[in-house]
């Protein structure tokens, strides 16, 4: 019997104590033992709940049961949930979670401290929800040198992106129907900000890379300004706007940004819709690898946490997902340093007054005052300085294009 224990009964909280117990005999073969819940963390009262004597508010018996040896934390955000990890790890227990922002901002710290203490750290449903990412990248394609990851990794705000394209649907309401259905974050600026993609993209770039990437210098731009109108321009050009989280290797540099892309049609993640999260991996041998799924949501996220239990009841892996400290100051390029085909939504702008700056454009009219167009690549630099001469007054939006 391994005994666990889980930190928050939240949305995924409940999801893990669910998928155990559903599937308590089907995991006894795969996990060498059967997985139990001992103890669940919540400081709210949980006295009706049918199984309300596995409810505590205190920590310490948790950390002091030495039969429990797997922990999930699914608290999500920095404290006490950083505390709480630290300690079980240092107390010789595994842990496992799904959250992001955790192991973005302090992963490198507790895969050290798992390290030290001989037990895991284990993180497969951080980034992408349901689906397997990260124990495909650090095994599947162990063999591979990985230049390129582009990814629809927030299921919040492909939901919103794909309620205003399909059903014309506001900002405002498609983000409230997410945050009903439980994929939003707590804050949900951290989803329509792109902040919680730029923490999978952060997480994605450090296991690839073997090196700590920190979130905070990650180029990040959410999908708050884009409108209906500019929607409906980018479809008449074929192509859709999605939140992409990108990752590229340039000789030995990280280049990685979170920003709305124009996507033509025919890329495969544009017809990743609503609540799925789509990931396009390039392998120097295996070429694109495109892994897709429910990137939110209480079972899909719970179901990745729970698969790291049973990988922890079974292998009893150490140190399996890992990276280190990075002191290279030069290691990551920054924004300026990139260059990208722009989608620019005019007002009182010529075609010919705007091919006079950019040269040939690819034009799209919505009528007499309004028009749409893509510039040919160009560095970001170099696109500021032609915004200037097209006068910032007449433009209504930029979006980066993908090539
Ligand atoms: N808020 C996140 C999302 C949850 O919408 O993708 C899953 O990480």
């Amino acid at each position: 019997m391994i005994q666990a224990a889980i930190l928050g009964f939240g949305v995924v909280g409940s999801g893990v104590l669910e998928i155990i117990k559903e599937h308590a005999d089907h995991f006894s073969g795969k996990a060498g033992g059967v997985l139990n819940v001992k103890y669940i963390l919540d400081i709210r009262d949980f006295s009706a709940h049918p199984m309300a004597e596995l409810f505590t508010n205190d920590f310490e018996t948790i950390l002091n049961d030495p039969e429990v040896s797997v922990i999930a934390e699914v608290i999500g955000g920095v404290e006490p949930a950083y505390t709480y990890t630290k300690k079980a790890l240092l107390a010789g227990k595994n842990v496992v979670t799904s959250n992001k922002e955790l192991v973005a901002k302090k992963g490198t710290e507790l895969l050290k401290i798992a390290k030290e203490n001989g037990v895991s750290y284990m993180f497969e449903a951080s980034v992408g929800g349901g689906i397997p990412i990260i124990r495909p990248l650090n095994q599947c394609l162990a063999a591979n040198t990985i230049n390129e990851v582009m990814g629809i990794l927030n299921g919040t705000t492909n939901y919103i992106l794909t309620s205003m394209f399909k059903k014309g649907k506001s900002f405002e309401t498609a983000l409230k129907t997410a945050q009903e259905l439980g994929y939003a974050e707590r804050n949900p600026e951290a989803d329509v900000e792109g902040i919680d993609a730029c923490r999978k993209v952060a997480i994605l770039a450090s296991l690839i890379t073997g090196k700590e990437v920190n979130p905070e210098k990650i180029y990040t731009e959410g999908i708050t300004k884009i409108t209906l109108e500019d929607i409906k321009a980018a479809e008449k050009m074929g192509y859709v706007i999605k939140l992409i989280g990108y990752i590229q290797m340039c000789q030995n540099r990280l280049f990685a940004r979170v920003s709305p892309v124009l996507v033509p049609n025919n890329n495969p993640l544009a017809v990743v819709e609503d609540v799925f999260n789509g990931i396009l991996v390039v392998g120097d041998s295996t070429g694109e690898v495109m892994f897709y799924g429910k990137g939110a949501g209480k079972r899909p996220t719970a179901s990745a946490v729970v698969a790291d239990m049973i990988d922890i009841a079974q292998n009893r892996p150490k140190g399996k997902f890992m990276w280190t400290e990075n002191d290279d100051k030069d290691f990551m390029m920054d924004i300026s340093e990139s260059s990208s085909q722009f989608f620019v939504r005019v007002k009182d702008v010529s075609e010919e007054a705007a091919e006079k700056i950019f040269g040939k454009i690819i034009v799209s009219k919505s009528d007499e005052f309004e028009m749409a167009f893509i510039t040919s690549e160009m560095n970001e630099k170099e696109f500021e300085d032609k915004k200037k001469l097209l006068g910032y007054g007449n433009i209504l939006s930029c979006i980066r294009v993908h090539r």
